[in-house]
């Protein structure tokens, strides 16, 4: 069976991708740095699989490192390539972080792509780099727009130097996988998000807020031209994210691209209002949310939401959770982490 990497492998996407290629059949290894995961998430793979993913500690950015990697590992047949700094108002405060990390490492990895016989290629963009579309549903050809944060920056960047390796190596070819807001995790709650410190994302708040962690949920603004007046977004399970990569992937094993680098959006194609997220955990869990309208949020988009055409069309993959399972799965998580 084929050999695949997975960089951030330890990571919330990356676990999920790990466990869903593993049980479509692939032999996975994991190169993680553990900034911002743990080992122990290994366990919880291997709990949900009964397989042990191949584990390595290694910094992308340590060049000697990645290339005896791929001495050793010469059979890696595809690369999944999550492992990069997401933070996006620490990208502000620390952009040459940002883009040492999240563009070196890249770099790296693909000057050791091109020298293997033939390597499919998959990066975790993000929707970000649209910024504020102008027409929603936002389709893959909507115009990339001024980076609103260094973080958002090198996803952009990061698919402009991937595009024109694709264009000069022949045996190289990649797929940009641009994310909406993934959420949830796996039912079985052995795997899921965890956030280091004070979450910044939505979904993490909430969960952290209805266990007690949190005392209340401050919502960034309800002042926007939207159905409610907080922003939309287009909140995708991750497990329906982490089967579009192993979809997206087999494209390229399969040589199914059309391109030698092609772009996907990922989403469910449906906006969700803050309060909408709100509205549907209490749904799901049965609490009352403690949560308090503040000011807006500096660099926030007012609404997004994904045209999936291309993805049903191109690769065959749609969503099929829905929000509130998404929700349920983020809370059973949450209950589980903090031993409720
Ligand atoms: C969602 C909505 C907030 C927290 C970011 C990155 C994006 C991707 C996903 C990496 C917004 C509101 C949030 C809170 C709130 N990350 N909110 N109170 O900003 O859409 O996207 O994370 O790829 O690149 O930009 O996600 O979860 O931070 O916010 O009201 O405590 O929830 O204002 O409207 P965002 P988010």
């Amino acid at each position: 069976m084929d050999k695949i990497l997975v960089t951030g492998g330890l990571g919330f996407i990356g676990s999920h991708t790990v466990v869903k290629l593993q049980e479509a059949g692939y032999e996975v290894v994991i190169i993680d740095d553990l900034s911002n995961s743990s080992e122990n998430v290994l366990d919880g793979i291997t709990a949900i699989t009964g397989k042990r993913p191949i584990f390595e500690k290694i910094d992308l950015k340590e060049k000697a490192d990645v290339s005896a990697f791929f001495q050793k590992h010469n059979d890696v047949k595809g690369v999944i390539h999550f492992a990069a700094s997401k933070a996006v108002g620490e990208s502000v405060k620390e952009p040459l972080l940002y883009y040492e990390n999240n563009l070196g490492s890249l770099v790296y990895l693909l000057k050791e792509l091109k020298e293997l016989p033939e390597a499919s290629f998959i990066f975790s963009s993000s929707c970000t780099v649209y910024g504020q579309a102008d027409e929603l549903p936002i389709t893959e050809n909507a115009p990339v727009k001024q980076a609103e944060s260094p973080y958002g920056n090198t996803k952009q960047i990061g698919e402009e130097i991937i595009r024109d390796t694709c264009k000069v190596v022949p045996t190289l070819k990649a797929i940009a996988l641009r994310y909406f807001n993934p959420i949830g995790a796996h039912e079985s709650a052995e795997i899921g998000e965890l956030p280091i410190g004070v979450p910044q994302n939505l979904v993490p708040f909430i969960t952290q807020t209805a266990i007690g962690m949190r005392d209340e949920l401050s919502v960034f603004g309800d002042d926007y031209p939207t159905s409610d007046g907080t922003c939309v977004r287009d909140y995708i399970h991750v497990l329906d994210l982490a089967k579009a990569h192993v979809v997206a992937l087999q494209r390229l094993l399969q040589n199914k691209n059309k391109e030698s680098y092609e772009t996907f959006n990922l989403g469910t194609g449906k906006g969700s209002s803050v309060l909408e997220v709100v509205q549907a955990f209490e749904r799901v869990s049965g609490e009352k949310l403690n949560y308090k309208i503040v000011g807006r949020r500096e660099g926030d988009i007012i609404s997004a939401y994904a045209d999936t055409n291309k993805a049903k069309d191109e690769l065959g993959w749609k969503t099929e959770l829905s929000l509130d399972d998404a929700m349920l799965s983020a809370w059973k998580w949450e209950q589980k982490v903090r031993g409720k």
